[in-house]
């Protein structure tokens, strides 16, 4: 399998209005005898996972980036061979179901470049509902990247399946903690053990943002409040009731040091409500299968008007400053962003 992980390659523009219809053409050649072996090995997944999340109360939407991150590692986008060996080692997912769904596409992509919306890392305001784990993955990426040189602590919040830790973190001198609801945590341990990878050098916390102070737990696990931390917030405050998304960014900045970052992703109000970008396959999609799982969207900006302006308003009540700010979909007449992806600095 021919994997470079090369950052995106651009074609130009009229290149790729003769290309682009070309792979697609190409993929459809394939995809559609093979459809009933796709649309089953996606049952399946789904099937599997929710009938384990359900009956052990571990987090069925974690399961969503773990499997884009994959989607991009064998995509050749974005390499994370620690996800390859924890999604084998996970008693909820199934490698088989997730190659039947993907498989065709995979095969469009060998043969001519062809690359699936679940498998792109489009730029923020070029996202789709479709492509919006892949394009926050690459978001928060460049986001470790950029600070965790600088930082003695990271903390994951809502940490799920995600495998930053090992990617970006082993073997440096700092210190990382992974918060997130026990059971969850429990089945993310069960499966890192079983899949041999490491992970006694990360403090495990386990909390619900919801109930209890987490920074008062994370400070009795070590987190020491005067030496910079990382904080990564990815795909939570959706989750969270509005009170709960300003205690923790208050709690941020009132627990870190000078020069801390916090970055994470926030939804417009439409598509939480499920009236925005999407809507149709929100509302008889997204939302039923976030209500089966338990997870249910509560937490939204208003993008309609000046977003990034509400986006500073939270933070400076907080006693945040806005760094990076990226739009997630497009601004115009007619549509406006369904999210944005913030960085933000202890000032
Ligand atoms: C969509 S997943 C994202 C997981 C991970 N950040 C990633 O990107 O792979 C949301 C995560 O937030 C966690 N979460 C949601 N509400 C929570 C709460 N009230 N307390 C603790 N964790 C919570 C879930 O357990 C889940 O792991």
């Amino acid at each position: 399998m021919p994997r470079n992980y090369s950052s995106k390659k651009e074609l130009p523009v009229a290149l790729r209005f003769i290309i682009k219809p070309f792979q697609f053409i190409v993929f459809l050649i394939i995809q559609l005898p093979l459809l009933p072996l796709t649309i089953f090995g996606y049952i399946f997944i789904v099937v599997k996972a929710m009938i384990y999340t359900k009956k052990h109360g571990v987090s069925a939407t974690a399961t969503n980036p773990l499997s884009s991150r994959w989607f991009l590692h064998i995509f050749g986008l974005r390499r994370d061979e620690a996800t390859v060996k924890l999604i084998s080692s996970l008693p909820f997912m199934s490698g088989a179901g997730l190659w039947l769904m993907m498989g065709p596409a995979f095969i469009a992509n060998r043969i001519c470049g062809y690359l699936p919306g679940l498998a792109r890392l489009p730029e923020p305001e070029k996202a789709s509902l479709m492509s919006l784990v892949g394009c926050r993955t690459g978001f928060f990426d460049k986001m470790m990247e950029k600070n965790i040189n600088s930082m003695d602590q990271v903390v994951f919040m809502g940490a799920g399946f995600d495998t930053r830790a090992f990617k970006y973190c082993k073997g440096k001198n700092i210190k990382v903690f992974e918060l997130d609801k026990e059971s969850t945590q429990n089945c993310k341990i069960e499966a890192l053990k079983k899949a041999g990878i490491d992970y006694e050098w990360i403090t495990f916390v386990p909390i619900d943002f919801n109930q209890e102070s987490w920074v008062d737990k994370l400070i009795d696990y070590g987190f020491d409040t005067s030496k910079k931390a990382f904080f990564l917030w990815e795909g939570v405050t959706p989750y969270l009731e509005e009170e709960s998304v300003n205690q923790t960014l208050k709690a941020v900045a009132k627990s870190s040091a000078k020069g801390s970052v916090i970055t994470f992703d926030l939804y417009s109000r439409s598509v939480v409500a499920g009236t925005g970008e999407g809507s149709f396959i929100m509302k008889y999609y997204g939302k039923p299968l976030l209500k089966m799982s338990g997870e249910i969207w509560k937490f939204g900006i208003d993008t309609t008007k000046n977003p990034k302006e509400n986006v500073e308003t939270l933070l400076k009540e907080a006693g945040l400053a806005l760094g990076e700010f990226r739009l997630m979909g497009k601004t115009t007449e007619k549509e406006k962003p369904f999210g944005g992806l913030v960085e933000a600095v202890k000032i």
